[in-house]
């Protein structure tokens, strides 16, 4: 059963010209492209996304990095498209978490500064899109 998950290209994966490279690896595995834009984030449209972080020490660092450029969404879908892009994405952590082989495995090493985003159940591949994508059927 195909499913559709958001991916943000957050603003150091688009500063470091590595936009190109995460959208080729969702492609090589099979997953396909329902919308794609370059945006300049507001202070609004990120505290929603990130609603769940709020109160957390690292939450205003996260809202100015993810407002500090603009970054590429994405709604992308496939076969299992939540749990596969997370496998591209790696774990959280570039160093501790992500595989080699992974986005944040082989070009990151920050918490923070990680490159990539991907929804992490239904429920927030649901809530994410709409708030991106909100014209998407
Ligand atoms: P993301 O998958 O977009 O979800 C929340 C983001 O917060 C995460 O990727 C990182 O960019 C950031 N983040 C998570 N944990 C930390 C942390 N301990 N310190 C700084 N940033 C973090």
């Amino acid at each position: 059963m195909s499913e559709r998950t958001l991916v943000l290209i957050k603003p150091d994966g688009v500063a470091r010209g590595l936009v190109g490279e995460v959208i080729s690896r969702i492609e090589r595995r099979g997953l396909s492209l329902a919308a794609l834009e370059l945006k300049n984030v507001t202070e609004e449209t990120a505290a929603q996304h990130y609603a769940e972080h709020q109160g957390k020490p690292f939450y205003q660092s996260l809202i100015d990095f993810i407002t500090s450029g603009p970054l590429v969404a994405a709604v992308i879908e496939g076969p299992r498209a939540i749990a596969a892009f997370r496998q591209i994405a790696g774990g959280t952590d570039p160093v501790e978490k992500a595989a080699p082989g992974s986005v944040r495995g082989d070009f990151a090493l920050e918490v923070q500064e990680n490159i990539v985003h991907g929804s992490d159940s239904t429920e927030s591949a649901v809530r994410e899109i709409a708030l991106w994508f909100p014209g998407l059927g």
